[in-house]
């Protein structure tokens, strides 16, 4: 498989998981420990050697292309008042990667979402990040999928195990366990009913894809929730051509979930040496309050 250039990350949703929060500012623009999402879902593309970032957007979401990009009022006021390792921070920003966007002008599914991507993946290999998911743990999520996808020259998603009861939430892969762990993937469901999955191994928003995947998905038709699901187009891609599910190693935080998003908080917060010892002070503080 050649070089995976590029990555679609589809961000046009309006986060309805995280209002009112998201009401004004994109969910991808909240802040966990001292970043919006998105910086660390575009750091483990940059991880895994990806430097050119496609925003599958809308209008209300121009925020996320401004933070990679200059912002010389702002870098103005940093030199001027001699705040330099912050003006670096902010300046490094605006060259970390190259940003396109493409919108999409309605909201028909996250497929249609990769879809309309299209035009600027061209005909070459691809990756697909949901921006929700955050990936955390040395060379985890996107690298470890695409050295097996170039390894094996073949399509692979990114999962994991979850409880049963979650399975309702996520696209579902079935398939055979090779002795590497890595499953040769016979079936994939989108969201299917507690109690009908055909496993629990979910999809946790990492693909490397074909570019044939887009025939599939312009061929598609409505799926889960009436919307053009990218389950689906995978589905058929994956009974045409073996394509692999491999178990992603890192830790795995939802940002679009409440428990998740503050979770993931206190979890860099804990990492961080200068904040760890008033961090944990501070929990312990508020645990007796709830004891
Ligand atoms: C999307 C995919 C689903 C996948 C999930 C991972 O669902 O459709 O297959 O399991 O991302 O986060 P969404 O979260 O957009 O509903």
């Amino acid at each position: 498989m050649q070089h995976i250039k590029k990555v679609v990350i589809p961000v046009a949703g309006h986060g309805t998981r995280s209002l009112p929060a998201s009401k004004n500012v994109p969910k991808e623009m909240l802040p966990i420990y001292n970043k919006p999402v998105i910086h660390y879902v575009v750091d483990e593309a940059v991880n895994a050697g990806i430097k050119d970032v496609i925003f599958v957007t809308s209008k209300e979401k121009t925020a996320l292309e401004d933070y990679f990009d200059h912002h010389f009022a702002l870098e103005d006021a940093l030199e001027r008042t001699g705040k330099t390792e912050l003006l670096r921070t902010v300046q490094e920003l605006a060259d970390y990667v190259n940003v396109m966007s493409v919108r999409q002008k309605r909201q028909l599914g996250f497929g249609h979402a990769v879809l309309c991507a299209k035009s600027i993946v061209g005909s070459e290999p691809f990756a697909v990040m949901v921006g929700d998911d955050i990936i955390l743990g040395e060379d985890c999520g996107l690298k470890e999928l695409i050295d097996i996808a170039q390894k094996e020259n073949k399509p692979v998603v990114g999962v994991m195990e979850v409880d049963p009861s979650m399975v309702n939430k996520y696209g579902i892969v079935a398939g055979n366990k090779r002795s590497d762990g890595i499953i040769e993937i016979t079936d994939m469901v989108e969201k299917p009913k507690v109690g009908e999955a055909p496993s629990n191994m979910a999809i946790i928003g990492r693909y490397v894809l074909p570019p044939e995947i887009f025939d599939y998905l312009e061929s598609g038709k409505p799926g889960y929730g009436g919307e053009i699901q990218l389950t689906d187009a995978l589905n058929r891609l994956a009974k045409d051509r073996q394509m692999l599910a491999v178990p992603v190693k890192g830790r795995r935080f939802d940002a679009g979930d409440l428990l998740d998003f503050l979770s993931v908080n206190v979890y860099f917060a804990l990492q961080d040496e200068k904040m760890k010892d008033g961090m944990k002070k501070r929990l312990q503080k508020i645990l007796a309050e709830f004891a």
